[in-house]
C-alpha cells in the first residue's frame, strides 16, 4: 500500500492547537517531566549501545520523534538525543565525523504543524522537517532512520475496537470510552486492538531503522499483576467519560 493511502485509514484526534491558555503547548508539563525522567536512561543506552562507527558513511544522523504533537516536550527530547549522540562520538574521538543532524517530527496530518514549526528552538543545531501520517503505517524509506523516539503516544490506539460499540457483541461497552470496571470481554477487545497496532508499528519501524540504530519508546503502564482498575488516571477517565456521554445524549435529543 502506498504511504499516502495508509495515512488516511486511521482515526486522528490531535492535541489542542495553538498557544492559547487551553492549548497542549501550555498544558503539557507532565509530558515534559516524563522526557526529563527518561534523559538518564537515554544517555546510558546511547553510550552503551549505539555503535557510532557504523553511521559514519552517511555523515548525517537521522532522528525521528513519532507522535510529537506541537511541542515543547518534543524539542527537549530531541535535544537530549542530540547531546547523547554527540557525547558518544566525542568519547570515541569521532566528533568531527557526524557533522549534521536531521530531525523528522511526525504526527497525524491534522496536528498543528504550524505551531510546531513556529516554536522550533532558534539556536537548534539540526535540520527540521515534518512528517504527517500515522505511525501505525510506513512513514520513512527503508533503512533511513538512526534513532526513533516516541513518548506518551503509543497508548493511543489506531481506532476503538469495533466490538465495544456493537450492541450485539459480548464486548459491548454501553457507550463508555474506557475499559475500567468493564467486563473482561471489553478489556480483551482493547488488548487485541493494542496488540494489532503494536505489530503494525514494529513492522514499519523494523523496515525504516538503519541496522544498528536505536529506538526509545516511553509508554505509560502498570506494574505486573496490577489490576486495570488501579490506574492512576482512573478518576479522570471516569469523569471525562461520563461528561462525554452526557454531551452525546444531549446532542441526540437535539437531533
Ligand atoms: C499526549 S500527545 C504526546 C506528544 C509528545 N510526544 C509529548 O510528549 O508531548 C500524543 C500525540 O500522539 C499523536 N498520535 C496518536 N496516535 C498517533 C498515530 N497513530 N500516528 C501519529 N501520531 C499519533 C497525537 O496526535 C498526539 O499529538
Amino acid at each position: 500500500m502506498a504511504p499516502a493511502e495508509e495515512s488516511t485509514k486511521f482515526e486522528a484526534y490531535p492535541m489542542k492547537s495553538g498557544d492559547g491558555p487551553n492549548s497542549y503547548a501550555k498544558n503539557s508539563t507532565y509530558q515534559r517531566g516524563i522526557v526529563d525522567i527518561a534523559k538518564e536512561i537515554l544517555h546510558k543506552e546511547i553510550a552503551e549501545r549505539l555503535d557510532i562507527e557504523i553511521f559514519l558513511s552517511s555523515n548525517t544522523f537521522h532522528i525521528a520523534d513519532l507522535g510529537c504533537s506541537v511541542g515543547p516536550s518534543t524539542f527537549f527530547a530531541v535535544q537530549n538525543i542530540l547531546e547523547a549522540v554527540e557525547l558518544k562520538s566525542q568519547s570515541q574521538g569521532l566528533n568531527s565525523q557526524i557533522s549534521e543532524f536531521q530531525v523528522f517530527f511526525n504526527d497525524h496530518t491534522p496536528n498543528d504543524f504550524n505551531m510546531l514549526f513556529k516554536s522550533l528552538p532558534q539556536n537548534r543545531r539540526y535540520y527540521a522537517a515534518g512528517v504527517p501520517g500515522s505511525f501505525y503505517g510506513r512513514l520513512f524509506p527503508k533503512a533511513s532512520i538512526h534513532f526513533f523516539h516516541a513518548s506518551f503516544c503509543l497508548h493511543w490506539l489506531s481506532r476503538a475496537p469495533k466490538e465495544v460499540s456493537d450492541k450485539n457483541s459480548s464486548a459491548w461497552n454501553k457507550g463508555r470510552i474506557h475499559y475500567l470496571n468493564s467486563r473482561e470481554e471489553v478489556v480483551e477487545a482493547y488488548e487485541a486492538q493494542h496488540g494489532e497496532d503494536m505489530e503494525c508499528f514494529l513492522h514499519a519501524r523494523a523496515q525504516e531503522i538503519v541496522c544498528g540504530g536505536l529506538m526509545l519508546l516511553i509508554v505509560p503502564g502498570l506494574p505486573h499483576g496490577a489490576s486495570h482498575s488501579h490506574t492512576e488516571a482512573k478518576g479522570s477517565h471516569e469523569v471525562v467519560g461520563s461528561c462525554l456521554m452526557d454531551m452525546a445524549r444531549k446532542w441526540q435529543v437535539v437531533q
